[in-house]
This record gives structure tokens, sequence and C-alpha cells, in this order.
């Protein structure tokens, strides 16, 4: 049995900021930002718009997209490190307004990385016949972590909320999840207050994502390397199997590497970062739902999946679509 993409969707806040609208607020230029990152502009939700609804909109597109009722959905997970609470889990706020009955729903947090994570999670409950029907959503509200007056990280991040809807099916479908984690990276790239920590953002200057950016850089780009090939091994293939590549999209100069690593054109290559900055959880499954929608992606083609997280976490899916 295999996990099959039967639905996807997405949704972007109203608001964007482009790059000529952070020269007003830090010193930084539209060059330098394009010339480093790709990223033109960002989406940032609206005062009192959460993570779960951004991901409610997204998984109202990918249910209808595939054509299934709340009730058929026995699993639901969110790949979110930027949850509405601490708890109830932003996938329990969502199955309520969903009104998908009594499904088991849980919150995955592996930072970028997370919507690989909840795919491979949503494989395995697939696979083993435990689950028939899956809802798996990426979403975040990363620009309420982010310090205005820090330009090293407030020019690269974006909200948004992309789904998928898995289904149990006797055809290919996601031929097989890989998922690491190195903990022993963990002060590369940080949001620096916990709970246990005795948790007062106010307290601690506020709530905001520090990161060494190029050594994050230099790790990204090696281990995205690695992941690659331990996708194609496990699955007998070669590079030029690949039809297409949907990477996390932090920055399109390591899009750019991995593409070169597959010696693939960057026409085979989906591309958001320039319109919706580094999503985090959200940027694969909105690149895949965005390149579906336009036609581009078809019936057996052979897509794969990446992303690099903080953590660090990493993962690759391979999916015969
Ligand atoms: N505008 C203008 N100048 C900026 C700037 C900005 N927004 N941010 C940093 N700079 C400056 C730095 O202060 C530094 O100046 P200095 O040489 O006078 O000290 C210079 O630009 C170079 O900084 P550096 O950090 O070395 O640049 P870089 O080429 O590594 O690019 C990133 C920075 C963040 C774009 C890049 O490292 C990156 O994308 N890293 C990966 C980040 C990532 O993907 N994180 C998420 C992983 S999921």
């Amino acid at each position: 049995m295999y996990a099959r993409i039967i639905g996807t969707g997405r949704y972007l806040p109203e608001k964007v900021l482009t790059n000529k609208d952070l020269e007003q607020l830090v010193d930084t230029s539209d060059q330098w930002i394009t010339e480093r990152t790709g990223i033109r502009q960002r989406h940032v939700a609206a005062e009192g718009q959460t993570t779960c609804d951004l991901a409610e909109q997204a998984a109202r597109q990918a249910m209808e997209d595939a054509g299934l009722k709340p009730g058929d959905i026995d699993l639901l997970l969110v790949g979110t490190t930027t949850p509405d609470l601490v708890f109830p889990s932003t996938a329990c706020l969502l199955q309520h307004r969903m009104g998908m009955a009594e499904c088991g729903a849980f919150d995955i947090n592996a930072a970028c990385s997370g919507f690989i994570y909840a795919l491979s999670v949503a494989d395995q409950y697939i696979r083993n016949g435990t689950a028939r029907n899956v809802l798996v959503v990426g979403a975040e509200t990363l620009t309420r972590m982010l310090d205005w007056n820090d330009r090293s990280t407030c020019v690269l991040f974006g909200d948004g909320a992309g789904a998928a809807v898995l289904t149990a099916d006797e055809n290919p479908g996601i031929l097989s999840t890989h998922i690491h984690a190195n903990g022993g990276y963990s002060d590369l790239l940080k949001v620096d207050v916990g709970v246990s920590r005795g948790f007062r953002a106010e307290a601690r200057g506020g709530v905001s994502v520090s990161m060494k950016g190029n050594e994050v850089f230099k790790v990204a780009v090696n281990t995205l390397g690695r992941i690659v090939d331990e996708t194609l091994a496990a699955n007998n293939l070669e590079k030029e199997d690949l039809d297409w590549l949907i990477p996390h999209q932090a920055n399109l100069r390591i899009i750019k590497a991995t593409a070169r690593k597959l010696k693939m054109s960057m026409d085979q290559v989906v591309v958001t970062v320039d319109r919706h900055g580094n999503t985090s959880a959200a940027s694969v499954p909105m690149a895949l739902d965005e390149a579906l929608r336009s036609g581009a992606i078809k019936r057996g083609d052979k897509l794969l999946l990446e992303a690099f997280g903080g953590g660090f976490t990493w993962g690759a899916a391979l999916v015969a679509y």
C-alpha cells in the first residue's frame, strides 16, 4: 500500500512586504536581499491572524481538491514551529474548525523540515494500514518571531500555509521518505525562549529568530547534497530519473546548489522563494500546490521534495505523482 497525494492547497496572507518596504525599516537594500537570497517579497499575517487561520484556508482547499469530507480524515498532522498556543496543538484547533470528528491530531515541530517530517509520519501510518486518509499541513507565522531591527534575519522570512491530502492506494505514490536531525547544531539557528526555561518573552527582550547565516548556509548545502543521494540510492534511481525538484524555499543560492548537484535545469525546479521568502514548514507544500495547479507536474512524474531547518533537521521524500 502506498500513500498517494490526491489534493493540495495553499494560503498566503494578503499583506505583502517588499524589499523596498524593508529598506524603510532597516539598513538594507533590495539589491542586497535579491542577490544574496533571491527573495523579492514576502507575505505577512494580519494582526490577529494566527497559524491556525492560515492552516484552515490551505486545508479547506486541499480537502476540496481531494473531494473528501471532513469525516473521511483519520489523521491530521500540522508541521509548525509557530503554534497558536503551547497547547492544545494547532492540529487539535484545526481539527475542531474543520469538523473532523475524533481523528488523531498532533503537531510536529521540526522547524523548516516540519512538512517533510509530517509527510514521513503520514506515509508510515498509511503504509502499515493504520490510517486511510491523512491531512498534512505545514503552516507558519514566522514573522511574529522576527526582530525587525535585525537585518540579518528579518528580510528572510514570511508567513503562509500549505496542505496535502494523502490516501491509501495500491498504485505508487510516496516511494520513500528520509528524515534526520543533529541537535549539535542547535545554536546556529534558534528562537531562544521556552516555557520550561521560565518563559517571559518581554523579560527576555522579545521572541526572535537568531541565526549564524553563513554557517547555516554551508551545512545546509552539504546536508541537502547528502540527503538527495540517500533518497536516490534507496530507490535505485539515477539523477536523470527525476522530473522535478520541490525544495524548501530558504535561499535561491541553496536551491541552485542542490539543482546543480542533481544536474537538473532550473526549469525542473519549483521556485517560490522570490515571492514567499522562507515560510518554514509551509514552503514545500505551497510550492507543491503551486506547481500542481499550474499544470506543470503530470501524473507519473517523479518529484523529489526536500527541506532543511533549525535543529538542525532535514529530510526528503520521493513521490511518484
Ligand atoms: N542587508 C544588507 N547587508 C546585510 C544584511 C541585509 N539584510 N544582512 C547582513 N548584511 C551584511 C552583514 O552585516 C555583512 O556585513 P560585513 O561584511 O560588513 O560584516 C555582510 O552583509 C555579509 O554577511 P553574511 O552573513 O556573511 O552574508 P551571506 O552572504 O552569508 O548572506 C544570508 C546572509 C543570511 C542571506 C545567508 O547566509 C543565508 O541565506 N544563510 C542561510 C540562511 C537560511 O537559509 N536559514 C534558514 C534555514 S531553514
